[in-house]
């Protein structure tokens, strides 16, 4: 793949709140993050981060295989509109849904995801969400985490940049483990996107 570009274009996708979007977005405007947002594409019509997109004067598409037709359409318009915005990194933030081929082969060792827990344990289809902190305080685990990785073409299966742990404590409700988490997660995506803009983190080396 050819090198990022000093300031690279952010393309996120998003399927609900979108709340480590706007932590990207907002590590980008306070020159924490040398990286410009581009475009926002979500599969949900209804969700929060369109709506903060539409807001907030970030670009923003709804795309869908109802609104496209089929999933190999869904595919071309994602890369279509990721090609129309010069975008070049893309960013899963709670994206709920897999990517499809031709994205991941244009965009190859270019797609970063976030998982709220420390893959490879906790990981899956329909592991999200309240899910995953469920799963977690069920089997009496003292550390959970969160997860930076590459995206393949399965869920949560790529390649892992990086992790941070976060304690879970004994009195733990699977609320209280998930806003732990979420917080680190806010912090955790932006740091790792410094690291990978600044050249430290080379993603070439990993996938
Ligand atoms: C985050 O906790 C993220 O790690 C998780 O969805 C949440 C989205 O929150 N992603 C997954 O579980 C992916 N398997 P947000 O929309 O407020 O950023």
């Amino acid at each position: 793949m050819t090198p990022l570009p000093q300031r690279p274009r952010l393309g996120f996708f998003v399927s609900h709140r979108g709340s480590n979007m706007r932590a990207i977005v907002s590590a980008c405007q306070v020159g924490d993050l040398n990286a410009d947002p581009a475009l926002l594409i979500s599969n949900n019509r209804g969700s929060a981060a369109l709506d903060w997109a539409a807001e907030n004067g970030l670009a923003h598409l709804h795309l869908s295989p109802k609104s496209t037709g089929s999933d190999e359409a869904l595919d071309q318009a994602h890369l279509d509109a990721l090609v129309d915005a010069d975008v070049d990194l893309i960013i899963l933030a709670g994206y709920m849904r897999k990517i499809g081929p031709k994205v991941l082969s244009a965009f190859s060792n270019r797609i970063l995801n976030i998982h709220p827990a420390l893959l490879p344990k906790y990981g899956g289809q329909g592991m999200y969400g309240s899910h995953v902190h469920e799963a977690v305080i069920a089997n009496r685990e003292t550390e959970s985490g969160v997860t930076v990785h590459l995206v393949d073409g399965e869920y949560d299966t790529g390649p892992v940049v990086d992790q941070a742990k976060v304690p879970v404590l004994a009195e733990d409700t699977p609320e209280d483990l998930a806003a732990r988490v979420l917080a680190q997660e806010h912090q955790f995506f932006s740091e790792t996107l410094v690291r990978i803009v600044s050249g430290e983190i080379n993603l070439d080396d990993l996938g």
